[in-house]
């Protein structure tokens, strides 16, 4: 199994001039969640999502050949400067330069853009650091054409795990763990994999559709958040939990028991809201509109048997989940009743997708 030092590049001919890269690379959302992290982006637990489709980043790499032994790079954000990004840009690069020392030997222009509306609340880190990571084992392959595609995934997301944890989870569809479990066959801390098992076709194209609840910037950047979980005093129980939830959602995955995956992912959405809550200092970030979508959820649910639910990420939106087979009444029930508690009546119809694709070359 692959591992950490396998992923040092030894390259050491840079025969590339000239090369041009573009990779589309999906958001995903989390079912058991990533909340907590040791050093070097390695997460305190197991987590799993869904890759979805349609938000996504795409990113085209410009790269030349230098002499500087430095990596150089000018950021475009739909085709212009955009000096707010350097700084994420740089720290990816700077972790990732162990593994890739090759990037010293080139410049890199980079043009990226994202699907999704900009300040909608989204977060773009995964797709985005995703994208990146593909760009970047682009060239080298190009600089070491004989590796397998094994390899080049692999090691995609391992960096892009530098860049994010959970963009780790962006590069494969359409269900990605990540982190050690046991239940999970060559589970690793350091990239993440497929859901090694048959999925159940109930969860075939699943649909979420994402209220966008709040547009704002977030109140708690995922590093700071991450951090409150250091002398959380339930960390333990919610690590040692991650793991049971796990466990449980492999085998509602196998076999499609969606009462069972409502549970699950309704509780750990909670949950992590939870751990904020009761951490030093304490955050909400549900508002008001999250809690009257969750209860309209529910009520839709006990009023018609529907299999929808709810998840949510370290912000207010709402992610709402369902089966294919529900599509056209989730869509109304979306339409006529939970629009109305987004800001513009704003939302985004997205479903289970594939992972990173290659535009061009
Ligand atoms: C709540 O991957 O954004 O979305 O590793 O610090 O970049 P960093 O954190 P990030 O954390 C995401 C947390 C989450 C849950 C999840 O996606 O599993």
């Amino acid at each position: 199994m692959l591992s950490e030092k396998d992923f040092t590049s030894t390259i050491t001919d840079y025969n590339v001039e000239k090369a041009s890269f573009q990779w589309s690379s999906p958001s995903n959302i989390a079912l058991v969640k990533y909340w907590g992290k040791k050093d070097n982006q390695i997460p305190a637990n197991p987590s799993i999502s869904f890759t979805l489709n349609n938000c996504k980043t795409i990113t085209k790499f410009d790269i030349q050949q230098t002499n500087d032994g430095n990596f150089t790079f000018e950021l475009l954000f739909e085709g212009k400067p955009k000096p707010e990004f350097n700084k994420k840009v740089n720290q990816f690069f700077l972790r990732i330069e162990q593994y890739c020392s090759y990037i010293n030997y080139f410049h890199f222009v980079i043009d990226t853009q994202n699907t999704f509306p900009h300040s909608s609340g989204i977060a773009s880190s995964a797709s985005g650091m995703a994208a990146l990571a593909m760009n970047i084992m682009s060239l080298e392959k190009a600089l070491n054409p004989d590796m397998t595609d094994e390899f080049f995934y692999k090691k995609a997301s391992f960096l892009a795990r530098l860049g994010s944890g959970s963009a780790c989870r962006s590069i494969k569809g359409n269900v990605v763990v990540w982190g050690k479990h046991d239940e999970i066959a060559n589970s690793s801390d350091e990239f993440g994999v497929e859901f090694p098992s048959q999925l159940h076709e109930n969860f075939k194209n699943y649909q979420d559709t994402i209220l966008l609840v709040d547009k704002g910037e977030k109140q708690v950047s995922s590093t700071v958040g991450h951090d409150l979980m250091h002398n959380h005093p339930f960390a333990k129980q919610r690590f040692d939990q991650a793991h049971e939830n796990l466990s449980a959602i492999k085998t509602v995955l196998e076999n499609g028991n969606l009462d069972e995956f409502i549970k699950i992912v309704e509780s750990e959405a909670l949950t992590l809201h939870a751990m904020m809550m009761t951490s030093m200092p304490y955050f909400i970030l549900m508002k008001p509109n999250t809690l009257e979508i969750i209860n309209r959820i529910w009520s839709f649910r006990s009023k018609t048997g529907s299999k929808v639910c709810f998840t949510l990420d370290a912000g207010a939106n709402v992610h709402v989940l369902f089966p294919e087979r529900e599509k056209e009444e989730v869509s109304k029930f979306i339409d006529n009743e939970l629009s109305a508690y987004c800001k513009n009546n704003e939302f985004i119809k997205d479903q289970v997708g594939l992972g990173a694709f290659q535009l061009t070359s």
